[in-house]
C-alpha cells in the first residue's frame, strides 16, 4: 500500500486528518499560493489566457510538483482561467486581454501527494467602479465563510455567511459549483456550498480539509457550460467573480494553507 490511510472518515464520508497531515496541506497550498502571487505582474491588456497559462506550467514544473488539472477528466491545463462573465473552468486559449477585463485565475498542484487548489481575481489595467466592488465583496464573502470555520459550527453556517453578505451587497451567489474536501485526492466530500442556512448539513471536526470558493454574479445566480463541455458562463451575461482557499479545521479554529507568501491575495493589491 502506497499511501496507508491513517485517521478516519466520519458518516458523511469526510476524511478526518491527523496532526501531521496540516504540513503536506501547507507545502502544497504554498507553492499554488507563490505561483499566483508570480502571475499578477503578467496579467496585463495585450497578453493571453495561454501565455499565463504556459507561465503556470512553466513554474509548476520548476518547483518539481504536479499540475492536478492536466489529465483531470481530459482537462489539459495547468490552471482556469475565467475571464469576464465566465463563471469558473474558463479555459486558456489565444484571446487577448483588453484593459479592464477581469479574471480569475484558478490552480492546482500535487506537492508530495497533497493537493493545493486556490484561485483568486485579477485585473488587466484598471477595472471599472462596478468590477471593482464585485472583486471585493467577493473576496470578503470567502472571508466571512473562512470565519464560520471551527470545530461544532456547521457546513451550512459557512454557506449561509456567504450567502447573506453577497446578498445585501445586492449581488448573487452561483449555486451551479460549490467547494470540495481534498486533501491526498483533489475533489472529495463533502460538497462545501456557499449558500445554506445555519445550523443544517455537516459538523465540522479537526482534521478535516476543504476549500471554500464562492463564485458571484453581478446579476442573476444562473449559469450555463459552452459547447466545449468546461466553460462556465452566467446566463445573463452579467460579471462574475470567484476567490478560493483550501483550508483545515484545527482544535479552535481554521488554518488557510493557500494565503499568499507576499500577502498579494487581496484584491486592493491591484
Ligand atoms: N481547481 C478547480 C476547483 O476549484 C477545479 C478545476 S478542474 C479542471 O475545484 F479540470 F477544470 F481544471
Ligand atoms: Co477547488
Ligand atoms: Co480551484
Amino acid at each position: 500500500m502506497e499511501h496507508p490511510h491513517k485517521g478516519r472518515m466520519t458518516r458523511d464520508g469526510i476524511r478526518i486528518h491527523e496532526d501531521g497531515d496540516f504540513v503536506g496541506m501547507h507545502a502544497a497550498g504554498e507553492l499554488a499560493a507563490t505561483i499566483l502571487d508570480k502571475v499578477a505582474p503578467h496579467v496585463v491588456p495585450g497578453t493571453t489566457t495561454e501565455k499565463l497559462d504556459q507561465l503556470i506550467t512553466d513554474m509548476v514544473e520548476a518547483a518539481g510538483a504536479k499540475s492536478a488539472t492536466i489529465g483531470y477528466k481530459g482537462y489539459k491545463h495547468a490552471s482556469c482561467i475565467s475571464v469576464n462573465h465566465v463563471v469558473c473552468h474558463g479555459i486558456p486559449g489565444p484571446k487577448t486581454l483588453k484593459d479592464g477585463d477581469i479574471l480569475n485565475v484558478d490552480v492546482t498542484v500535487i506537492v508530495d501527494g497533497w493537493f493545493g487548489d486556490t484561485s483568486r481575481m485579477y485585473v488587466a489595467g484598471k477595472p471599472n467602479r462596478k468590477a471593482e466592488r464585485l472583486i471585493q465583496v467577493t473576496h470578503d464573502a470567502l472571508f466571512k465563510g473562512i470565519e464560520q470555520v471551527k470545530p461544532g459550527n456547521t457546513f451550512g453556517d459557512i454557506g449561509y455567511a456567504i450567502q447573506k453578505y453577497v446578498e445585501s451587497n445586492r449581488m448573487s451567489v452561483v449555486r451551479d459549483f460549490c467547494g470540495h474536501g481534498l486533501g491526498r485526492v483533489f475533489h472529495a466530500p463533502p460538497n462545501v456550498l456557499h449558500y445554506g442556512r445555519p445550523g443544517t448539513n455537516a459538523i465540522l471536526e479537526e482534521g478535516m480539509f476543504f476549500t471554500i470558493e464562492p463564485m458571484v454574479n453581478l446579476g442573476r445566480p444562473e449559469t450555463k457550460v459552452l459547447a466545449d463541455d468546461w466553460t462556465a458562463v452566467t446566463r445573463d451575461k452579467s460579471l462574475s467573480a470567484q476567490f478560493e482557499h483550501s483550508v483545515g479545521v484545527t482544535s479552535d479554529g481554521v488554518e488557510i494553507f493557500t494565503l499568499s507568501p507576499s500577502d498579494m491575495y487581496h484584491p486592493t493589491y491591484l
